[in-house]
C-alpha cells in the first residue's frame, strides 16, 4: 500500500514538473502584460473583441520568456533530481516503466519547455476567443475554460518533444484546475489580479 501511494506522489510530482514551463507562461504573462492587446483592438466579425484586452502582446511574449527560461532552470537541477528519483525508483521496486518517464520528464529539453509555453499562452488566447464569442467580458468567469485552455494546448505543442504517458495526462488534468484556482486567489490577495479567478 505505501509503494503504491508513494508510486502515485512520484507520478504526481512528475507531472507537475513536466508541466512547469507552462504554468511559468501562463502565471507570468499577469506580471509582464500590459500595453497594446494582441488583437490591437479589433473586433471579430460578430461585432465582439477577437481576444480582449486582456491578451497583450507583452504578456504573450514575456510568458513564453519566463516559460522558456523556467524549462533551462529545471536542467541544471535534473541531474540531482533524476539521482535522486532514479533512487526513490530503485529502493521502493516501483514499475520500471516510470524510469524511463522519468528521465525523459526530468531532462526539459529547451525546446519542449519553449513548446510549452508557447502553446499554454496560445491555449490562453484560444480560450479569451471562445470567451468573446460566448458574450462573456474580459475578465469574466468561464468555468473549464478558464482552468483547461492553456493546459490542453500546453500538453499537445508538448507531446511533439515528449510523448508522456496517458497517467500522466489524466493526473494533470484532473489536477490543473485546483492549482489554477488556488493561484489565482493567491494573485488576487497579492493584488496582481483584480477577480480571484
Ligand atoms: N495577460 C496578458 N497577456 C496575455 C495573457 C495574460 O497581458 N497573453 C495578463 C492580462 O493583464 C490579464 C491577466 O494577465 O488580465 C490575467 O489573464 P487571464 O485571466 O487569462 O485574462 P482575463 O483578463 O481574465 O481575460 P479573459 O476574460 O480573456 O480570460
Ligand atoms: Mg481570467
Amino acid at each position: 500500500m505505501a509503494d503504491v501511494l508513494s508510486e502515485f506522489a512520484v507520478m504526481l510530482f512528475l507531472s507537475v514538473y513536466y508541466i512547469i514551463p507552462a504554468y511559468v507562461a501562463n502565471g507570468l504573462a499577469v506580471v509582464t502584460g500590459g500595453g497594446q492587446p494582441i488583437d490591437l483592438g479589433r473586433n471579430f466579425i460578430d461585432g465582439k473583441r477577437i481576444f480582449g484586452d486582456g491578451k497583450t502582446i507583452r504578456g504573450f511574449i514575456g510568458g513564453v520568456i519566463c516559460g522558456f527560461l523556467a524549462g533551462v532552470i529545471q536542467l541544471f537541477v535534473a541531474p540531482y533530481l533524476n539521482g535522486f528519483i532514479q533512487q526513490l525508483i530503485t529502493v521502493y521496486a516501483f514499475n520500471p516503466v516510470i524510469s524511463v518517464q522519468a528521465q525523459l520528464i526530468i531532462y526539459t529539453p529547451p525546446l519542449r519547455a519553449f513548446l510549452l509555453s508557447l502553446g499554454g499562452l496560445t491555449g490562453d488566447l484560444v480560450g479569451s476567443f471562445i470567451k468573446r464569442r460566448l458574450n462573456l467580458e474580459r475578465g469574466k468567469p468561464a468555468p473549464f475554460i478558464d482552468q483547461l485552455d492553456f493546459i490542453c494546448f500546453a500538453i499537445l505543442f508538448g507531446y511533439f518533444i515528449t510523448p508522456i504517458n496517458i497517467e500522466y495526462l489524466i493526473i494533470l488534468i484532473v489536477l490543473t484546475p485546483i492549482i489554477h484556482l488556488l493561484a489565482n486567489i493567491a494573485a488576487y490577495y497579492l493584488k496582481l489580479k483584480n477577480v480571484p479567478w
